[in-house]
């Protein structure tokens, strides 16, 4: 942890530290946090009177859960957020003010002061600030852009959308996130963009990534939608993408994200991208041949705001989760019967994913539900190059990518949101234990 003269911006790395210093017996109320409105539901938990680690940051149930569901959709938002949100809504409405407005600007810059980045273009959504970086970035009709084929759609689509052609590069069996030393074997005279995907919310190894990146002068766009808190985000790269759809670690009640760049002009152009081309502060006045209609709206900006207070203290219960995984199943890898991710201060655990070794990954889901009524889920079922559109039987045929597709038949995600009961969580491990065994 850091010392007492510097807070605590509770990016992972410090979240990692801190949970390992609460654990050890640490008292919470030594914890300086920083005053960004990111850490205020954490500042307020650990500052209170007879803080008790396992009582304050993980939830119980009085009775033991006939089922645990994967992502039960109305426990992402807790009855206490509903009321922030219900009154930054009461806030808005009044106005009229519901795509323009104030909570934008406060929005960014709440980002901004988060991940100590200058510039944030706050967007309609994740997949349309991919689109416009890679418009910014210079992306165009043929041009190549490298990366993963495990990630959600958007990020395929964001580059066939700003006219790019996906080339993919096979991923590291640990972290499920691009290997640096296959990059180089993915250049080509048209390459114009590296898009790594912070995938379940770890971070690449971006150092390595802008290493082969620099030496081939081509630049590199994160796409961070999955990993909101992470520590050191967009700094080996021009750019990283945000998302705050409502099943991210900082969700709106409804679709947002962001561009993130300490590039000043890159930032101009995205914003212009993202507002109908026009040069920014003339009314009207294009300087872009077009744009996008792409800008957050004031509403969900503000909604934003009201749950941004949530993220520090989300994002710890979070890694609480994961480390309690961890602990509890490390025997079972032990005994080969799976691999669980690795514990590191690089990621935030957005999803917990691990690989089943000893059987057949989709009986053991199966078996889960049918006997346990266990929920899991595969992030994602179906890889980019395997999906059956014509564009993939055009050009993806032959494409072959060893790690990923045998990573893809093994891996499994096991719930995991900050709502979560320590119940619920021990009858996925035993449904899980039961039927590896
Ligand atoms: C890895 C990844 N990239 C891009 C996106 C797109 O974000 P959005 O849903 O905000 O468009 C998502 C969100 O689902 C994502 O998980």
């Amino acid at each position: 942890m850091k010392t007492a003269s510097e807070n605590l911006t509770c990016t992972s790395k410090e979240l990692f530290f801190l949970l390992h210093d609460l654990k050890d017996g640490k008292p919470a109320g030594d914890c300086r946090i920083d005053d960004t409105l990111a850490n205020q539901k954490l500042k307020e938990t650990l500052q209170q009177d007879k803080f008790d680690i396992t009582a304050n940051l993980l939830n119980r149930m009085d009775t033991s859960p006939s089922r645990v569901d994967f992502l039960p959709l109305h426990r992402l938002i807790t009855e206490e957020e509903v009321e922030d949100v219900i009154e930054a809504v009461k806030d808005v409405l009044p106005t009229g003010q519901f795509t323009s407005g104030s909570y934008i600007g406060v929005f960014k810059a709440e980002i901004a002061a988060l991940l100590r980045k200058n510039h944030v273009m706050a967007s309609s959504s994740g997949t349309d600030a991919m689109i416009i970086a890679l418009k910014a970035a210079g992306v165009g009709q043929g041009d190549e852009v490298i990366m993963p084929a495990n990630s959600f759609a958007a990020t395929e689509n964001a580059v066939l959308a700003a006219g790019g052609t996906p080339v993919f590069c096979d991923i590291d069996p640990d972290t499920f996130c691009m290997e640096p030393s296959e990059i180089e074997a993915c250049i080509t005279m048209k390459t114009k963009c590296i898009l790594p995907v912070h995938l379940y919310g770890k971070r690449p190894d971006m150092e390595a990534i802008a290493q082969i990146a620099d030496e081939f002068g081509i630049p590199v766009i994160e796409d961070a939608c999955q990993s909101i808190g992470v520590s050191n985000l967009g700094k080996n790269s021009l750019c990283a993408i945000l998302s705050f759809n409502p099943y991210k670690n900082l969700g709106t009640c409804g679709k947002a994200g962001a561009i993130v760049t300490d590039n000043p002009s890159f930032a101009s152009a995205c914003m212009e991208y993202m507002y109908h081309g026009f040069e920014l502060n003339q009314k009207n006045k294009k300087k872009a041949d077009y744009g996008f209609n792409a800008k957050i709206d004031n509403l969900q900006a503000a909604i934003g705001l009201a749950r941004m207070k949530y993220l520090s203290l989300n994002n710890l219960k979070r890694l609480y989760l994961a480390d309690r995984y961890m602990t509890h199943l490390q025997q079972y890898e032990d005994r080969g019967l799976i691999k669980l991710p690795q514990m590191t201060d690089d990621q935030v655990w957005h999803l917990f994913t691990i690989k089943i070794i000893n059987g057949n990954r989709d009986q053991v889901k199966d078996m889960m539900l049918k006997f346990h009524h266990v929920q899991t889920d595969i992030y994602y079922p179906i890889l980019s190059h395997h999906q059956n559109t014509p564009l993939v039987k055009a050009n993806y045929q032959h494409t072959s990518l060893p790690v990923t597709e045998s990573v893809h038949k093994q891996m499994l995600q096991l719930p995991l949101y900050p709502a979560l009961t320590v119940e619920e969580q021990d009858k996925v491990m035993e449904a899980l234990i039961d039927v590896v065994s």
